[in-house]
């Protein structure tokens, strides 16, 4: 006899949902999509007719009480993430949160202690953590090849990349630029892959210096009106075991490269960067690289594709999750950290 499926409802369906979330859970033969909720009904309904799901809503509580999904997708701006994340786990959900966990540090512990309280599942949507490069890289961390890792170094770096569309310029909703929408990628990608260690002390500095022009680049033609959270924003970190993090993210620097998305990792008897990944190893008393012969292609569909499985497998019990929300409260103590640093002229302490 087969199970029956566990029904999934995703609140906030534009890009990401279109994208990452709702392709997946229909192909996924585990899950099957109850219900979708948006700010109004009609673009609520206007996404289940698309993906031929049987109910829209336009408002997360009644869809719960209705609907009483098994897991939650939220796909909102950034602003709606705690509200609807602290709902769906009163209502018993297991919930896969995009990224960032939400506007600042406090919001992500309240999120933490409510998954703690309600024993479900809050898994928040670092999709770089299920290439076939992270797991490479991770176990050769893990089985010491790299020694102790000292220092790292994330860049999320795009070249005149200012989305042109959507919520990604907008402070009210997002809470800030791409620091807190593609550096977060990166940051948790070198935390995950170093253990997340305690971050210590954080210095930030922020520029706004190209979005408030008007301008075109990769991602369209951009509002310089509308656009009012940082272009560039850089970061070091120290952590209490000793490790030091530089980063450096933007949505439109004056650089060569399209989009640089890199984490390198320097340990005392090795090295590593992410994209693409390379392993620098101390061998007969000198330094080797080496790259992976073969490796399934990664692509983000891929890994999101891998994302949704694996939340899935962890709905089910079969598996537990790899983005922890405790992980979730210590990236977005970082950025906000970089964010007050900046704000301040000076470093700030986290302990
Ligand atoms: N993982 C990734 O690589 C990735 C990529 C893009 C965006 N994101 C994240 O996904 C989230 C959404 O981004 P997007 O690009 O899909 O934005 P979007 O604007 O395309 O979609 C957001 C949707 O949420 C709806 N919405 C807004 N407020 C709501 C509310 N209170 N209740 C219900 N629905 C509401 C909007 O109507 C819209 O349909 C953001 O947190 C963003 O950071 C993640």
């Amino acid at each position: 006899m087969t199970s029956p499926k566990l029904r999934a409802a995703i609140i906030g369906p534009g890009g990401i949902a279109r994208g990452a979330h709702a392709p997946f859970y229909i192909k996924d033969s585990r899950t099957e999509i109850a219900a979708v909720v948006s700010r109004t009904h009609e673009k609520a309904a206007a996404f289940a007719e698309e993906f031929h799901i049987p109910a829209a809503y336009d408002c997360a509580d009644t869809m719960l009480e209705a609907e009483k999904p098994d897991l939650v997708s939220i796909c909102t701006p950034n602003k709606f993430h705690r509200e609807m994340v602290l709902k769906s786990l009163e209502a018993g959900c297991h919930v896969l949160c995009e990224k960032p966990p939400a506007m600042t540090a406090e919001e992500a512990e309240e999120m933490e202690e409510a998954a703690e309280r309600a024993g479900r599942h809050l898994v928040y949507a670092f999709h770089h953590r299920y290439n076939p490069e992270t797991r490479v890289l991770k176990k050769a961390i893990e089985s010491g090849d790299l020694g102790s890792i000292y220092h790292t170094s994330v860049q999320a770096m795009r070249r005149r990349g200012i989305p042109g569309w959507g919520v990604f310029t907008s402070k009210e909703l997002q809470g800030g630029g791409p620091l807190i929408d593609v550096g977060v990628h990166m940051l948790d990608l070198a935390l995950y892959l170093t253990g997340y260690p305690e971050p210590v002390e954080v210095m930030g500095a922020t520029h706004k210096r190209i979005g408030n022009r008007p301008g075109t680049g990769l991602m369209g033609q951009w509002d310089p009106e509308n656009y009012n959270v940082e272009d560039l924003a850089s970061g070091m970190v120290r952590f209490q075991n000793g490790m030091s993090m530089v980063i450096e993210t933007s949505f439109a620097a004056n650089q060569q490269d399209e989009e640089t998305l890199n984490v390198r990792l320097l340990g005392d008897r090795g090295g590593a960067d992410t994209s693409p990944l390379r392993l620098y190893e101390e061998r007969y008393g000198a330094l080797f690289d080496s790259a992976p012969a073969f490796l399934e292609k990664t692509d983000s569909g891929s890994s999101y594709e891998r994302q949704i499985t694996h939340f899935i497998d962890c709905c089910l019990d079969k598996s537990r999750p790899l983005a922890t929300p405790a992980d979730g409260t210590t990236v977005q103590r970082i950025v906000n950290a970089i964010y007050e640093s900046s704000a301040k002229s000076s470093a700030v302490s986290l302990i």
